[in-house]
């Protein structure tokens, strides 16, 4: 039997030793290689440590000799609180691992599942902790396994946000110490999922090795990044309140999955990995989605104000532009003539809509468009007929004041009643309108988030999400669903899984947007970014900017429009029908191929496509203090020639370049003004 175990990706390599009864030890996570024989490993004890020393591993644990992050903390009552493996299994081939370990003093064992995509070059991970003693096991930590980085990683590249501004990119220096990032509101966060990118020595957006990690959970986490010797580990998993996760005796607890990966090719290596395993894993079979269809939603057009006959003229005006999908935002609900009511009362407001919202379905289907709906399934007013009936269903602590949000409450949904509860009504109003699309709302973080029990419920509120979400999917497979928090505060890897469409934020100014969008690009794919073209001055900075901007920026995802037409003046009106065009022509390159992001001083671009047929969107943040530099685009290689394009509502120029000097020299721009986009069509001649 080798000694070693090597996972083999397109670009890189996983390389494990094994050793006698203990979990295997990390020698390698980077490029691809080949490894041959292992080089020896310094066993030698440094001073003032252990006499025999403890290497890192894939499940590193407790209290034995090894100081470094844990895989995970757990005790009985303060007792077996240290952890060490003594027996180990291994089962893998060239692209899978299964690692069994058990440690029979403190009675848990752990089963730990590597798969390297061969495509994707992601790396999922996931295990599970079963406790074999006879007593509780009270959880205190448990990622699914730790991983390390090399001496050469550079930079910590991360994101943290808030409503209104989502996915801002913060840059750190590899600490001396250590680096940590949790999430304690119960959701994954304005900040995008827990997830990182590590640059190494040299890299940047094109170039260079990264390590990248994001974590498929939408709920509490912890990212932690340690120096350990001349390196560094990073751990990522759930974070759990005091006392939350207790195993009874035989009861199991398997983490979310870890996507993690490795690219040489900087930035954009990593992300265009984790676009590919996304694609995979999303509800649509493989990459094969179908056209993503051109939105309008109601909100921002109209907010509560609203009845049949405004909505079906809405309508009217959203088919004439090319509008292809009319979804109906919040406003509908019985009761709800604001946020202080109604939630929770999953019945039509028959003051505005006399005989339900058929009618204004059907009024949305004969123009030709798909109908869709807001819902939010996890929230209650306190003031709607569900509370008033069932005043336990919501997450609560006993003796400790309700925290209110956006005035409601969250429902818990780790109780199978208030699961079947809402299963009846989602499922009633999908039948009875023939929805094709939902968007899915959850417009609060989670506060004094006890179950009936007073256990904190953290992790069961997602578990218990799913569960509704999937339960719907499978009784209506053919209703796509949008995930949406507050705009982006739930846009993670563990519910792309089951939703087709992220809303990045409730901030469409096209700067703001621009950048949120960039960070959103970072970890999902740009077909499921959903991206309106909202009303100018924007309602959420203010600021005015012109509708090329605005549509430009909703062309860089999926494109939709949230305004009402009418406000729109005659001009703009016929240039935003002109770009639903444009993106109607050109959607299938935006959504499928590899993204890229790059800069040069004063723009930001991102090209999305192929070598050989590249749609690229140049973006004027700041006021240009020189001439703009020409862009390069260092994807394209070798001697040919290239037709460039200029894409327009209306207008289009075209020149030709070769492509070397394209990714050398770059392309030169027009002029263009602060808050300007211009978006090119680059084909190989
Ligand atoms: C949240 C969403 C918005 C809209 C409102 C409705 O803020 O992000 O898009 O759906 O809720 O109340």
């Amino acid at each position: 039997m080798s000694d070693h175990i090597v996972l083999t990706g397109r670009r890189s390599s996983l390389v494990l030793e094994r050793v006698a009864n203990g979990a295997p030890l990390w020698r390698h996570w980077g490029a691809r290689v080949t490894p041959g024989d292992l080089p020896p490993r310094d066993e030698q004890p440094l001073s003032f440590s252990p006499d025999v020393v403890v290497p890192l591993s894939t499940a590193p644990g407790f209290g034995l000799g090894g100081f470094g992050q844990p895989l995970l903390t757990a005790h009985r009552d303060g007792r077996d609180f240290s952890c060490g493996w003594d027996s180990c299994e291994v089962e893998a081939n060239e692209t899978q691992l299964v690692i069994r370990l058990s440690d029979s003093v403190a009675r848990i064992a752990l089963e730990q599942r590597f798969a390297l995509d061969p495509v994707s070059d992601v790396l999922t991970i996931s295990a599970t902790l079963t406790n074999r003693g006879d007593g509780p096991l009270a959880l205190g930590s448990l990622v699914p396994a730790i991983l390390p980085l090399p001496p050469s990683s550079k930079t910590i590249r991360s994101f943290t946000g808030r409503h209104n501004a989502e996915f801002q990119e913060v840059r750190e220096a590899m600490p001396a110490h250590g680096w940590q990032r949790e999430e304690r509101r119960g959701l994954t966060g304005h900040g995008g999922p827990a997830g990182l990118f590590v640059l190494g020595d040299g890299a940047d957006w094109h170039h260079g090795p990264v390590h990248a990690v994001q974590l498929a959970w939408s709920g509490n986490s912890r990212l932690s990044i340690e120096r350990d010797g001349p390196g560094w580990t990073l751990a990522a998993g759930e974070w759990f309140a005091p006392g939350e996760i207790r195993l009874a005796a035989g009861e199991a607890f398997t983490t979310p999955e870890l996507l993690a990966t490795f690219s040489p090719d900087g930035l954009n290596g990593a992300s265009a990995n984790f676009h590919q395993a996304i694609r995979s894993r999303a509800p649509w079979a493989g990459s094969e989605l179908r056209p993503r269809p051109v939105h309008l939603n109601s909100w921002e057009g109209l907010y509560f104000g609203q009845n049949e006959a405004q909505l079906m003229a809405l309508a009217d005006r959203a088919a004439a532009i090319g509008v292809e999908r009319f979804v109906l935002d919040d406003g509908w609900l019985r009761g709800r003539p604001d946020d202080r009511s109604g939630l929770g009362d999953w019945q039509v407001d028959h003051a505005k809509y006399p005989d339900g919202l058929e009618p204004l379905a059907d009024h949305v289907r004969k123009l030709g468009m798909e109908f869709g709906l807001w819902v939010e399934p996890e929230m209650v007013n306190p003031d709607s007929d569900l509370y008033r009936a069932h005043p336990d269903w919501s997450l609560h602590i006993a003796g400790r004041a309700m925290v209110t949000a956006r005035n409601q409450l969250v429902l818990d949904m780790s109780r199978a009643d208030v699961r079947d509860h809402l299963f009846d009504a989602i499922d009633a109003l999908l039948g009875e309108l023939a929805i094709t699309y939902l968007k899915w709302d959850h417009n609060r973080h989670l506060a004094t988030a006890g179950d009936a029990d007073g256990r904190a419920s953290y992790h069961a509120q997602v578990a218990g999400s799913y569960a509704l979400i999937d339960r719907i999917r499978a009784a209506h497979p053919g209703v796509e669903i949008e995930s949406c928090a507050g705009g982006g505060g739930r846009i993670d890897a563990g519910i792309a899984t089951r939703v087709e469409r992220f809303w990045a934020s409730d901030n469409l100014d096209a700067v703001s947007r621009a950048i949120i969008q960039r960070g959103f690009l970072a970890f999902m794919p740009p077909e499921m970014l959903g991206a309106h073209v909202g009303a100018s001055p924007s309602h959420a900075t203010g600021r005015v900017q012109p509708i090329e901007v605005r549509a430009g920026v909703a062309l860089c995802g999926h494109f939709g429009v949230e305004l009402d037409p009418a406000r729109l003046n005659d001009a703009d009106r016929d240039l935003l029908a002109g770009w639903i065009a444009t993106y109607k022509t050109h959607r299938d390159r935006l959504h499928s191929g590899q993204t890229w992001l790059g800069e040069e001083p004063g723009l930001l671009w991102q090209a999305v496509g192929d070598p050989a047929h590249l749609i690229l969107f140049v973006t004027i943040i700041d006021p240009p203090t020189d001439r703009l530099a020409p862009v390069r685009l260092p994807m394209l290689a070798g001697d040919g020639d290239i037709g460039v394009r200029l894409l327009g509502a209306v207008d289009a120029t075209t020149a030709t370049y070769s492509a070397s000097w394209l990714a050398n020299t770059g392309l030169p721009l027009p002029h263009m003004a602060a808050h300007s986009i211009a978006m090119f069509e680059l084909k190989a001649a």
